[in-house]
């Protein structure tokens, strides 16, 4: 289905959001929205593009948003004091907590997520949440979320651009998904669990979706050997808690680590 600025408006009517804009095309709906930070938007503004020409991955890597694939939008968000003080790494959890919260009450799925913030269907990633900050000397002035979902299967790069093994929604439900009640689904759960981002309850949530959950896994860092033990969950602070091989516990804080699985045959 065809994406205009009146139908956004339309799918969001309702909602508690800043300022909300659909671009056809953009560089990164991340810098889109950096920029209506620097201009002074307000809290929970949103960017959607049908195509990113320079769309963004974690680490630096690229992300592939052709046009009408995709579901591919940023939101600024004004931390409150609370938030600006406590654990940003919760953001990007927020964000693949609402996607796999959205998934399940669309389309009755079970999304899993590879902490920190990937979300999995059947193994495989439909979903990449990119979290970036805009600091101001030492003060915290804005967040970016921006999430992508790959939604048609044109979405989903060749398989030598893949890391991890990928899939588009369409593919793993067998039909065609209208893009703009998934978003809405995705920013009412945004709304929702962003309300309760320092609660235990928002741990729990993401804890409980974890991937792998008892299995041998490895934690993958540039420059260091990896680390295999079995993923016991997350500790109160959402710090992973992995069991390694001479049995002691070591936590790990989001950062630059990569999951996957061992073969626990
Ligand atoms: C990852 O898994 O590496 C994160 C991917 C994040 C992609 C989204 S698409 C919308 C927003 N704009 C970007 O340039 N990146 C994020």
């Amino acid at each position: 289905m065809d994406v205009s600025q009146p139908a956004l408006e339309n799918a969001l009517a309702g909602l508690r959001l800043g300022r909300v804009e659909y671009l056809p095309q953009v560089g990164s709906t991340n810098d889109r929205a950096a920029a209506l930070a620097a201009e002074g938007a307000p809290d929970f503004s949103l960017v959607m593009a049908d195509e990113q020409t320079a769309g963004r991955g974690r680490a630096g890597r690229q992300w592939f948003t052709p046009p009408g694939s995709a579901l591919a939008l940023s939101v600024l968000i004004r931390p409150t004091i609370a938030e600006a003080t406590g654990d940003l790494s919760r953001f990007s959890a927020l964000g693949a907590l609402a996607v796999c919260q959205a998934l399940e009450l669309s389309f009755g799925l079970s999304p899993e997520i590879k902490w920190p913030n990937d979300v999995l269907l059947s193994g495989r990633k439909v979903c990449g949440v990119l979290a970036e900050a805009a600091w101001n000397g030492t003060a915290l002035e804005a967040l970016v979320l921006g999430v992508g979902v790959n939604v048609c299967p044109g979405a989903v790069p060749p398989p030598d651009f893949l890391r991890f093994p990928a899939a588009s929604l369409e593919e793993v439900i067998g039909k065609p998904v209208n893009r703009l009640g998934l978003l809405r689904a995705v920013v009412e759960s945004l709304l929702a669990w962003r309300a309760v981002l320092p609660s235990e309850e928002f741990i729990a949530a993401w804890d409980q979706r974890l991937a792998w959950r008892g299995q041998r896994v490895q934690l993958i860092q540039a420059g260091t050997p990896p680390i295999t033990g079995r993923l016991l969950g997350l500790n109160a602070s959402g710090h992973l808690h992995l069991q390694t091989i001479s049995g002691a516990s070591q936590y790990f804080q989001a950062g630059e680590l990569s999951l996957r699985p061992v073969d626990n045959g």
